[in-house]
């Protein structure tokens, strides 16, 4: 089965201001990279090579600027503007003709996961239907919220509820098959006047196609949303880099391990890279 991958970086980021006055929240730095980068790495870390992106009509331009058609990394990108946000699902509405006939991995483009992603990876091998992932936090408040009975079976999803059911935040990362498109399609705005992930999360539940896969703790899904847990995330990504010497979302690097390109191709860019310790981290590759 094939999959695509679309990133949805749209919204306003109203509470980054005034950080997110000139550029999206997607394009805030994350430590030594642009946040797109984390999302999009994880994609091509599962193997998606056919990638969407969709943003406001103020950023797309910046987004291509910097990420181009993805070909220097062996990988398609395309790009759908979103006219108004008006909600995650829409992302499917958008995207129906790039998904076309094959499944989709939809990640919000401030979600940022760090750890062994055989979760997805099996996932995406083995969905049918809908599949969407459980991670414990400390707010669950501010997310959708799963909520889960004796056997792990799923009884609730809410979006941001006022009293959570349970500790279990929906993270942005959801792989569902091909009906996704008509499903949200058909969604009727909810009072906030958005089409919700979470109704379209409900729609495969009432059918009996729902499956909720629970992230274990080996896994850090990180949040970007305000400045303190923007630096958070910065800070992490920085100690992990640090104590390893290696980069997390390093586009080039994870086109190489993934043979999506050659060695050949990897000097090629590498060598047009500006000096910068990223292109240093690059040739060590290279000498390595
Ligand atoms: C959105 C979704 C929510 C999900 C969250 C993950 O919330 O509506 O269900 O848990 O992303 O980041 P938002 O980030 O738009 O507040």
């Amino acid at each position: 089965m094939n999959t695509k991958g679309i990133i949805l970086a749209g919204g306003s980021g109203t509470r980054l201001y005034p950080m997110t006055a000139i550029f999206s929240k997607q394009l805030q730095v994350v430590y030594d990279k642009p946040m797109i980068y984390y999302p999009l790495a994880l994609l091509m870390l599962t193997g998606i090579k056919e990638i969407l992106i969709i943003s406001t009509p103020k950023d797309t331009p910046n987004f291509e600027t910097l990420l181009g058609d993805g070909s220097q990394w062996g990988i398609t990108i395309e790009y759908k503007v979103q006219d108004q946000p008006k909600g995650i699902a829409e992302a499917f509405v958008y995207g129906a003709e790039f998904i076309g006939d094959s499944q989709v991995v939809l990640v919000l483009g401030d979600n940022l996961f760090y750890g062994k992603l055989d979760f997805l990876r099996n996932a995406i091998k083995n969905n049918k239907g809908g599949t969407i992932f459980g991670y414990r936090v400390n707010n669950p408040g501010e997310y959708g919220v799963v909520e889960f009975g004796k056997n792990y079976e799923v009884i609730s999803i809410e979006e941001k509820p006022k009293t959570p059911k349970s500790n279990f935040a929906i993270p942005g990362l959801y792989v569902f098959d091909n009906k996704v498109i008509e499903i949200s399609k058909n969604l009727k705005p909810s009072l906030r006047g958005e089409l919700e992930i979470t109704d379209v999360q409900k729609e495969y539940l009432a059918n009996g196609l729902l499956n909720v896969e629970l992230i274990g703790r080996g896994i850090a899904w990180l949040d970007t949303g305000t400045p303190e847990t923007l630096m958070e995330a910065s800070s992490f990504i920085h100690s992990i880099e640090k104590r390893q010497g290696t980069k997390i979302a390093c586009l080039e690097e994870v086109a190489l391990n993934q043979e999506f390109i050659s060695k050949e191709k990897f000097i090629e860019i590498v060598s047009k890279l500006p000096n910068s310790s990223y292109k240093e981290y690059c040739q060590k590759i290279i000498s390595d």
